[in-house]
């Protein structure tokens, strides 16, 4: 199929849910991805945050391959080699205390089982969320997520699920009944516009939850795995909840879920009272053991601080060149770029020039690249960030002119 069968292919056979930029991709190598004509893109997006790793690492790609030619699929009622492989690398680096896990397939599935395990071992069924969080859109987690547009085409969503501002401990008191299970939050908010919390917040959070006996679950689907200069970005406050739920680049870019929890807690689920027929397939599970390891043995955690520093400091400076651009955010390589505009026609003008970015709100440029990016990488996302930005500072400097 040439480029335009393709688009009009997925236009006419797929659900219309995605905001469908016009190039279609076809292959990638670390931080580098090229479209069907040969076109190279810098990647500040990682599929989401999904490609931590960079597109196609070696070692993924040689340990699915691997596993593909021994096992493919294991049901979880049945013991596997590399499942067990996975979970111990797991544990042996998420926080103290976290060690008993579910696996499943996705962000959104790691939120749903977060919800039933603090329903199923509170007794209580109240779950208090954030305004401005994203969680996920199945059913269960949507109610959780914040935005209206997701939220108000399915309701009524699942019941006792309420939201309080961020960052703001005296809500969280107030909202506080006999009836809550649990709160759950991003230690950094990602589609909120990259939020990160003020300092003490988290560990105020943790103390309110322990003094009146609620589960602190922190969703760390997109902000794990290294990505914030630490393993888990909780880590940067040294708060560890007691149920995380992780996923995007666990498994080098196969889907996963992940649930983990305190012993104590996993352990009120009772046999057949949660489960996914994919849970821990072994190919997806080589992938989750190269990725680990890839993650360990290169600092990925060390190397997302600096370059994320880097980046930083270019961006910083381009602010000094582009009114439009209002402030610079984030942690690690999780940055976000607000602008004093509606971001839309910035973004179109990165992705010509040959940069993926992704939006984070309505003014927020978000920038999720893989750990692995250099810095002659960051030079030319900046260049093209400063060329886009000056093209659409004279358009609408133009269109306010002949207004
Ligand atoms: C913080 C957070 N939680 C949950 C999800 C949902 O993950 P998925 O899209 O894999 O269902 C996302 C996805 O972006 C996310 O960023």
């Amino acid at each position: 199929m040439n480029e335009e069968e393709i688009m009009n292919t997925e236009n006419r056979y797929l659900a219309n849910v995605f905001s469908k930029k016009p190039i279609v991709l076809t292959s990638g190598k670390g931080a580098i991805l090229w479209d069907i004509n040969g076109k190279e893109y810098v990647d500040c997006a990682s599929s989401y945050g999904v490609a931590a790793l960079g597109h196609c690492h070696p070692r993924v790609v040689e340990a699915v391959k691997k596993q593909a030619e021994k096992l493919i699929t294991c049901h979880s009622c049945y013991y596997n080699d590399t499942r067990a492989e996975f979970i111990k690398k797991l544990v042996n680096i998420t926080p103290k205390g976290l060690d008993k896990a579910f696996l499943s397939n996705s962000g959104a599935e790691s939120v749903e089982c977060a919800i039933k395990l603090a329903r199923k071992a509170t007794g209580k069924s109240e779950i208090i969320g954030v305004m401005g969080a994203y969680h996920g859109k199945t059913m269960g987690a949507l109610s959780l997520t914040w935005d209206k547009k997701y939220r108000e085409p399915f309701m009524p969503l699942i019941p006792d699920m309420k939201h309080i501002p961020p960052d703001n401990v005296s809500k969280l008191r107030e909202a506080i009944t006999d009836k809550t299970a649990a709160v759950i939050m991003e230690p950094i908010r990602g589609e909120g516009g990259i939020r990160v919390p003020p300092d003490g917040y988290l560990q105020d959070v943790k103390e309110i939850c322990t003094k009146r006996g609620i589960l602190l679950i922190f969703d760390e689907v997109q902000t794990s795995f290294g990505r914030t200069g630490k393993l888990f970005a909780c880590q940067n406050w040294d708060v560890t909840p007691d149920v995380m739920c992780l996923s995007k680049p666990f498994a080098g870019g196969l889907p996963i879920g992940i649930t983990i929890a305190r012993e104590d807690l996993m352990s009120s689920f009772k046999v057949g009272e949660h489960s996914t027929t994919y849970s821990g397939s072994p190919i997806v599970m080589a992938a989750g053991c190269a990725a680990i390891d890839v993650l360990v043995e290169e600092k990925l955690a060390d190397k997302a601080a600096l370059n994320g520093k880097y980046f930083k400091a270019q961006l910083e400076d381009l602010m000094v060149k582009h009114k439009t651009i209002k402030e610079i955010r984030g942690l690690g390589l999780m940055i976000g770029m607000e602008l004093r505009c509606d971001v839309y026609n910035v973004i179109q003008k990165i992705l010509g020039k040959g940069v993926l970015v992704i939006d984070a709100g309505r003014t927020v440029v978000r920038m999720l690249p893989p750990i692995v990016i250099n810095k002659p990488q960051i030079d030319r996302v900046i260049t093209v960030l400063n060329e886009a930005l000056g093209e659409d500072e004279n358009e609408r400097a133009s269109n306010t002119f002949s207004n």
